[in-house]
């Protein structure tokens, strides 16, 4: 079934298990990844960057994750991640989308609280499901120093705004995935005991596995994994194609490649299912 990601966060606080995101990359690998999740019985976040999103197009991409979600058993949910703009986040729930999130976390605390309060308005208003940001998750190979998150602001941005879930910098990295990050769960838990609401673990691929478990304990109930996914589809397709004939089938070609995305996505909701 189509969700907001509101009963997946509600059940998983039950449970005491993670909620896996993955990224989409490209409208190809969509309904492999739903199917994955179906085969493995767990609820699934599909997000897609802003870019993504308007290459692919906000309401097709839409029509296409309810169609393929709706006749299943498992939750699913398509988020709108890192969104700066409003208008974004409009086009978006305008298009179908159940979820979105605004990142104001580059904005001083008191613009992200108001922007991200507009934002909550906007979400409530489509019946969508809404995330923010707060403390800066990095970006890029190159580790640097990124702000991490103040529990007493999180606790204070969390009563002003009203949002969902939070993602939050303990340390991580977007986009490394030759490396693991030595992140800051001492921190994460005083956050975990300053607000009641999901917490939110980016940059997924350069954690270490034992340490997701431990953030899925510590409050992270939506987990989101991207390059990992990408690398895996790109390394097999490098192998693939060089071993084509140029009159292969291209869709057989592609399959093949999903397979291997298909085998990390599994692997990732092991990771977060079995804490
Ligand atoms: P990775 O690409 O580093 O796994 O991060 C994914 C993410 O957090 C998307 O917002």
């Amino acid at each position: 079934m189509y969700t907001t990601m509101i009963p997946m966060m509600v059940q998983a606080k039950k449970d005491k298990k993670g909620v896996p995101a993955f990224n989409i990359h490209a409208l190809e690998v969509v309904p492999m990844m739903a199917r994955t999740a179906e085969g493995k019985g767990s609820p699934v976040i599909l997000q897609v960057s802003v870019s993504t999103a308007k290459y692919i197009g906000f309401q097709l991409l839409a029509d296409i994750v309810r169609e393929v979600a709706e006749p299943m058993e498992i939750p699913v949910a398509l988020h709108l991640d890192h969104a700066s703009s409003l208008d974004d986040i409009e086009a978006a729930l305008a298009g179908g989308f159940s979820s979105v999130m605004y990142d104001g976390s580059r904005l001083p605390l008191d613009e992200n609280i108001q922007n991200t309060k507009r934002a909550v308005a906007l979400a409530r208003a489509a019946n969508a499901s809404i995330e923010a940001e707060l403390g800066i998750v990095g970006r890029g190979k190159i580790i640097e120093a990124y702000p991490y998150t103040d529990p007493a602001d999180a606790k204070e941005f969390v009563a002003e705004t009203g949002v969902d879930a939070l993602a939050v910098g303990i340390g991580t990295h977007h986009g490394q995935y030759k490396a693991k990050t030595e992140i800051r769960l001492d921190i994460l838990d005083q956050i975990h005991q300053a607000v009641d609401i999901p917490l939110v673990l980016h940059g997924g691929t350069g954690v270490k596995e034992e340490d997701v478990k431990t953030c899925v304990r510590l409050g992270m109930l939506k987990l989101n994994f991207g390059t990992e996914l990408n690398v895996s589809w790109v390394n097999r397709a490098k192998r693939v194609f060089a071993e084509a004939e140029p009159d292969d089938s291209l869709r057989e070609l592609m399959l093949l490649c999903n397979a291997a995305m298909a085998e990390t996505i599994a692997r990732k909701i092991d990771l977060v299912r079995d804490v």
